[in-house]
């Protein structure tokens, strides 16, 4: 067989070859066994030597084309092999943009957390400190140092967790009174203080009565700090939580840390202070313990009851939300039931 017919026999058989070729690998390797330095058509130019002067450039020429048509067809296989395969993968990996996403729950804030929050950003816009104080508190701090001996029988008044003689569960955040005074240095100006926490007594849960809620305690400290410097303040937040046609009014009452104490009440939500089932006929409703800071409470946090005096109020951000949102059972601010904490969602 002639050279010429040789080159003919491998271009169509290559071309045949080809058209079976259906995956990347088997077309590199059919390239390499064709175009190859060890593939025929190197063979075939490596003989060309023995061809006559006439015979090499056609058959050198012929043997440049065979070459370059067997390219153009492996070229050509390639892009259909890649653009099958990227078809392929399109398919394989489509996404449909349309299905519902997966919605993500977002918690929120407990609605008590909710009105501490208020009332923290209420205080501190006035240059208070917010202070955080331990729940398993010691009895001194607890009941002695606000004016509460072991023998008191005002102790009775607040039901208690203890956990030994002298350790228990706080039952008001009373005690971070003291350990404020304690820590504050009166040469660097007034202490101003509102400490938000839960407490704890050992009370049967009922409607309005639960084991453990919260309370905000707040103490000012200065030099001439009066009663109407603690109306002004109760009014103030009364004003900020449920609105400008709220007022406080004071009644006389009993702590062991306050003299005077007071009991704050605000207008009655329900009728607007006119009198109704919700506040009992009387126009108001007590929301809060109050007074000022008794001398031996002072003195016992190391303050001179001669020169510094002021005000402290206890307050039960529960029964704000309990009054605010109408809820008449205290209990399900402790009970997790989403149904209910839903309710209070910020979300809008
Ligand atoms: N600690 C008191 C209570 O729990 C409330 C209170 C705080 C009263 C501060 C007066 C001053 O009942």
């Amino acid at each position: 067989m002639s050279l010429k017919d040789e080159l003919s026999d491998l271009l169509n058989q290559g071309l045949a070859d080809l058209k079976k070729i259906n995956d990347q690998a088997a077309l590199n390797d059919l390239r390499v066994s064709l175009l190859g330095k060890k593939g025929p058509i190197t063979k075939v130019l490596r003989g060309m030597g023995a061809l006559s002067a006439e015979e090499r450039p056609v058959v050198g020429s012929f043997a440049n084309e065979v070459r370059d048509q067997l390219q153009a067809a492996i070229d050509d296989r390639k892009k259909a092999l890649d653009a099958a395969k990227l078809a392929r993968q399109l398919e394989e990996e489509k996404i449909d943009v349309t299905l519902p996403g997966k919605p993500t729950t977002r918690g929120n804030a407990h609605v008590i957390q909710q009105i501490i929050d208020q009332l923290e950003d209420l205080f501190l816009g006035m240059g208070y400190q917010v202070l955080t104080g331990p729940e398993v508190e010691e009895d001194r701090y607890n009941f002695e140092m606000m004016n509460l001996p072991k023998d008191h029988p005002a102790r009775d008044m607040q039901d208690t967790f203890y956990i030994t003689n002298e350790i228990l569960m706080r039952t008001q955040t009373s005690p971070m009174q003291a350990r404020a005074m304690e820590k504050h240095d009166f040469s660097q100006g007034p202490l101003k203080m509102i400490s938000p926490g839960v407490v704890y007594r050992r009370d049967t849960d009922d409607p309005t009565h639960s084991h453990q809620f919260h309370q905000v305690e707040g103490l000012v400290i200065d030099k001439h700090i009066t009663m109407a410097d603690l109306k002004g303040t109760l009014e103030l937040v009364a004003h900020e939580l449920f609105g400008d046609r709220f007022n406080v009014r004071l009644r006389p009452s009993y702590f062991p840390f306050t003299e005077p104490s007071v009991e704050a009440d605000i207008t009655c939500f329900n009728c607007d202070g006119k009198g109704c089932s919700v506040c009992k006929c009387t126009g108001w409703i007590e929301v809060l313990g109050a007074g000022m800071v008794h001398p031996n409470v002072l003195k016992m946090a190391g303050v001179d009851p001669d020169v510094y005096g002021g005000f402290a109020f206890g307050m039960g951000p529960d029964r704000f939300a309990m009054l605010k949102y109408g809820v008449d059972d205290i209990r399900n601010f402790y009970l997790d039931d989403v149904r209910f904490l839903n309710q209070f969602s910020m979300k809008g």
